[in-house]
């Protein structure tokens, strides 16, 4: 029998035991970090609309208390523009460009509009509201305020910009939550809207389907989801044979979206026009019916309802 010196022996021993320690640990720190990793794992891991916050849906369960903390920084340009105006503070309007689109104003005053003032589509969802209402990126509460004041109707004005929330309360308006819709959640309602289009806050097709999964939760059985939406086909030129040339690679209604004011400006974020169609397929493939309540132009609004 060969003699193997005990030395030897707990030398390798050792060995093992630190080579697994050092397994263990990369485990532990693999487990620690790959929740956090907010680049190819996530859907949502870019700008979220306005550039307000950036936020991560992982494809893992939960996130580490360690990272979770972890908030990026925004602008709040349109909020800071809403404040301004609504303080008489404002001399500005806004501007705004798009990936296909040159600069163009944004007069903060419109935001401010009352019913008179709204588009017909717009009316026409303000006249069919009932119940109990979400305007989801309700902005400075135009919608909101009319059917609280006007209506009568219990209204929560939602909106990822703390400072359009701020304006809200102060215009009167009794429930004004500064939220993202993706993290709004604990109630239920029977009619919510999201006008000037509002396809928008879906960001693009890719991630369309949590959007839509989220309002799917927050509907009531009987409740409607009154949108408007925008082809954006007429933008796009046509060549000598009548074709229309658009990007390829993607929807043409994906856009980059930046909004500037007074010198500063926000980073670029996804902004999604839809043609109904599209909209069509994407809302019956996550439980909803729907239906063209009005067109105008390439403008129209569109009735959900939980199928
Ligand atoms: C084009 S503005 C419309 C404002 C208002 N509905 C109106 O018609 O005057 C879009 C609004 O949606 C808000 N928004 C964008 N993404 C959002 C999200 N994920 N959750 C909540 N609000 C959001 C923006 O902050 C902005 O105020």
């Amino acid at each position: 029998m060969k003699y193997i010196p005990k030395i030897l022996t707990s030398t390798i021993k050792n060995n093992v035991i630190k080579f697994q320690n050092v397994i263990l640990f990369t485990i532990f720190l693999i487990l620690l970090i790959i929740p956090n990793i907010q680049t190819n794992f996530s859907v949502l891991s870019r700008t979220d609309n306005f550039g307000y916050r950036k936020f991560s849906h992982s494809i893992f369960p939960y996130k580490t208390p360690i990272f979770a903390p972890i908030k990026f920084s925004m602008k709040d340009l349109m909020g800071r523009a809403i404040w301004d105006y609504f303080q008489n503070e404002n001399t500005e309007d806004l501007q705004t460009e798009t990936s296909i689109s040159e600069l163009d104003e944004l007069p903060v005053k419109y935001l401010f509009r009352d019913f008179e003032e709204m588009n017909a589509i717009e009316q026409k969802a303000l006249k069919l509201s009932k119940g109990k209402v979400l305007d989801i990126g309700a902005g400075a509460g135009s919608h909101s305020l009319y059917l609280q004041n006007e209506k009568n109707l219990e209204v929560t004005a939602l909106d990822i910009s703390p400072k359009s929330i701020e304006v809200c309360q102060l215009r009167g308006i009794n429930k004004a939550v500064a939220q993202n819709m993706l993290e709004f959640s604990g109630e239920t309602f029977d009619t919510i809207l999201l006008l000037m289009n509002g396809t928008g806050i879906f960001q693009s097709l890719q991630v369309i389907d949590i959007y839509l999964k989220k309002l799917h939760s927050l509907l009531n059985k009987n409740g409607q989801i009154l949108i408007d939406g925008t082809d954006i086909l007429y933008m796009f030129d046509a060549d000598e044979d009548g074709g229309i040339l658009i990007p390829a690679g993607g929807y043409y209604g994906e856009l980059d979206y930046v909004v500037h004011y007074k010198d500063e400006s926000e980073d670029p974020i996804k902004w999604l026009y839809l043609d109904f169609n599209t909209l069509k397929n994407a809302v019956e493939n996550n439980g909803f019916k729907i239906e063209k309540v009005m067109q105008e132009e390439d403008s129209y609004l569109a009735k959900l309802t939980k199928k």
